[in-house]
């Protein structure tokens, strides 16, 4: 395995709408060891996530995986997770508790924070790794991991969707923003 570097904001294939992957493709020792190598890669910069594109793969490819996460103290336990070709649907709720809104990070953008609203009930359907079909359904902190992850695919950063008056440094963020503050879930923040 080996640790691939994270391309940063401003990199254009950030940006850049990333390929379905093939079936074939899946099985093939270069897309096994990316998906590999995403998970060391994840690991090694404790991210909650990490797309291929990042890496510089233009492939609709993405991990995550939160188990105490020191950079996301609120989130659930999110079991390890591959996607292939993701596709997700949000879920209607009930009116006034379908959104969620969390400070976001990514690795592609390190030391920036910014509050993100996003649908708080979503059904992924995608590939695992192994090329089966899965269907999972997600809600609050971890649909938005997922939603953040399958943005990359598109070319999507959380900044785009961020609410840019909430932009802040990591060093400003640890100080003015309470925990109160940085994880809204339909009323229940922490
Ligand atoms: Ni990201």
């Amino acid at each position: 395995m080996v640790y691939r570097p994270i391309l940063k904001l401003g990199h254009p294939l950030l940006r850049q709408p990333a390929e379905s992957v093939s079936p074939t493709e899946l099985q093939s020792p270069d897309t096994q060891q990316l998906i590999d190598d995403l998970i060391e890669t994840m690991h090694n910069a404790q991210g909650a996530g990490l797309a291929a594109p990042q890496v510089g793969v233009s492939l609709r490819i993405c991990v995550f995986e939160v188990n105490e996460n020191p950079r996301y103290p609120w989130l659930p336990t999110i079991e390890l997770t591959t996607l292939i070709n993701p596709q997700v649907s949000a879920l209607p709720t009930n009116d006034d508790h379908n959104a969620i809104e969390m400070y976001e990070g990514c690795l592609s953008i390190p030391g920036l924070r910014g509050k993100v609203r996003r649908s708080r009930l979503i059904d992924v359907d995608a590939l695992d790794r192994t090329g089966a079909s899965i269907h999972v359904r997600y809600e609050g902190a971890a649909a938005a991991v997922v939603q953040h992850e399958v943005d990359h695919l598109d070319g999507t950063l959380f900044v785009d969707r961020a609410d840019t008056q909430t932009l802040t440094f990591e060093t400003e963020y640890n100080r003015f923003i309470p925990l109160t503050a940085r994880f809204w879930d339909g009323g229940n923040s922490l």
